[in-house]
């Protein structure tokens, strides 16, 4: 596997070259909710968001109130300001839309995702992927859980809900971190893109032909509401959805579960490394498992924001914004919000329960959720269960969270009891 094109991404995004933004984002958070430029540009840096639209249009936003009520408010604030950096790659998928486009595709997917289907999963292929993935290294009474672990098996898990085959793994990898990855040139994306199409639809293909329990299979024989349709009153008013389309969902579905999910597995496990009295009580008690996952999520997001773009004149924390602005939701910066959470910046599993914004929320609240925190909650399962006595390497350099766009424990260097 090329680590190369990983490598470009993380760093791109900060990831080694930023190693605590959040001291300055409280800064920022307690003088205003609302600031001018990026949240690149406030870092003096160029990211994804400043590099596809001008510093000069951002406005960002830190209060939890007022990024909640964003990204409840499709009309004002809308989702094409993914169209640039993804749409053109991808294809037009739901992470560009808006309601009422975006509702009738999003209900078709939304039950292919549904908590019943992940706990079938689980049982199915989510655990066995774990265990394989424990079994290369439990031997060794060391390993990397950031690199030997969590990097590998999110994708694993997502090719095989999707139904793709797992031997092309790498090469599977490798396109979708270059398609996502703006730092790339755009003939390589779109290269990228249609070799991952490629893939697919020799799936849908077989699938046709040929339907078995797979998302693949649940997209082919899908139908979808048609607006044309239903007002000239043509058959029910429902079409089945076009090889683009499918293809077009699953260059969305593979990179946004993968690479978030492997973030979120690594800060989640540095909270818990470096807190052991907090692992401990996970030891002692796995009905605490699920509230550690969502402190997880909430105290270092992989991704620390979102953007939308404004549609009619309006105002963002009283501050008036032209139509045409880009408006950046720091998701990191809003679940570390003191109105909302004492002590916000430390790693906590025993707070109460309290919504946070790390999978966004709104219409386009994360879909992969359930998914996400099966695997999280797996992962830690299958740890705790395989290597009890598992603790930070002593003897290696300590590990740490790094980036400012995504966040990640690049290396959690680990020592256990060999079996
Ligand atoms: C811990 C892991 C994850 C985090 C933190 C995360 C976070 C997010 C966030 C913040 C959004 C909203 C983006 C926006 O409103 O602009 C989103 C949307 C999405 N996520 Fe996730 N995600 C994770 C895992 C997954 C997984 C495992 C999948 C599927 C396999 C997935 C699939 C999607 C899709 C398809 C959307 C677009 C939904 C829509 O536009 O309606 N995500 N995710």
């Amino acid at each position: 596997m090329s680590e190369d094109v990983f490598e470009q991404k993380d760093r791109f995004f900060g990831v080694g070259r930023f190693d605590d933004p959040y001291p300055k984002l409280a800064e920022l958070q307690k003088k205003c909710p609302v600031h001018e430029g990026s949240l690149s540009g406030l870092f003096g840096t160029v990211g994804a968001e400043n590099t596809i639209f001008p510093e000069e249009s951002y406005v960002t936003v830190t209060a939890f109130d007022e990024v909640d009520r964003i990204l409840k408010s499709p009309k004002v604030f809308s989702s094409s300001w993914y169209h640039p950096s993804m749409g053109e790659i991808v294809g037009r998928s739901i992470l560009e839309m808006d309601p009422p486009e975006h509702r009738r595709f999003r209900a078709l997917l939304q039950v292919a995702f549904s908590k019943s289907a992940v706990e079938g999963w689980e049982e199915a292929f989510i655990r066995s992927i774990l265990n394989r993935a424990v079994d290369r290294f439990a031997g060794r009474g060391h390993a990397d859980l950031s690199q030997d672990f969590a990097f590998l098996y999110p994708i694993e898990v997502t090719a095989t809900a999707a139904g793709l085959p797992v031997d092309d793994l790498d090469e599977f990898y490798r396109f979708t971190a270059v398609l996502t990855n703006v730092a790339v040139p755009a003939e390589d994306r779109l290269r990228a893109s249609r070799g991952l199409g490629e893939m697919v639809q020799r799936l849908i293909d077989e699938r046709r032909k040929d339907p078995r329990e797979d998302l693949i299979s649940v997209l082919v024989q899908a139908r979808l509401t048609d607006e044309e349709a239903a007002e000239a009153e043509i058959g029910d008013g429902k079409r089945t959805l076009s090889d683009e389309e499918i293809v077009t969902f699953v260059r969305l579905l593979v990179p946004a579960g993968a690479q978030t999910t492997y973030r979120a597995m690594t800060n989640l496990l540095y909270g818990l490394l470096t807190h052991p009295g907090q692992l401990d009580a996970l030891r002692a008690d796995r009905s605490l498992i699920p509230q550690a996952v969502e402190e997880g999520i909430r105290w270092e997001v992989p991704l620390t924001y979102s953007g939308r773009t404004v549609t009619t004149g309006t105002e963002v924390c009283g501050r008036p914004v032209d139509a045409g602005s880009q408006v950046q939701v720091l998701l990191g910066a809003v679940n570390r919000d003191p109105q909302r959470w004492p002590d916000a910046e430390k790693f906590d599993i025993f707070r109460p329960p309290q919504r946070h914004l790390g999978f966004g929320t709104g219409v386009h609240v994360c879909l992969g959720i359930n998914l996400a925190r099966s695997e999280l909650k797996c992962a830690l399962e299958v740890l705790l269960d395989r290597l009890p006595d598992i603790r930070l390497d002593p003897d290696a350099d300590p590990p740490s969270i790094t980036g400012l766009g995504m966040r990640t424990a690049a290396r959690l260097p680990v020592v256990f009891t060999p079996s």
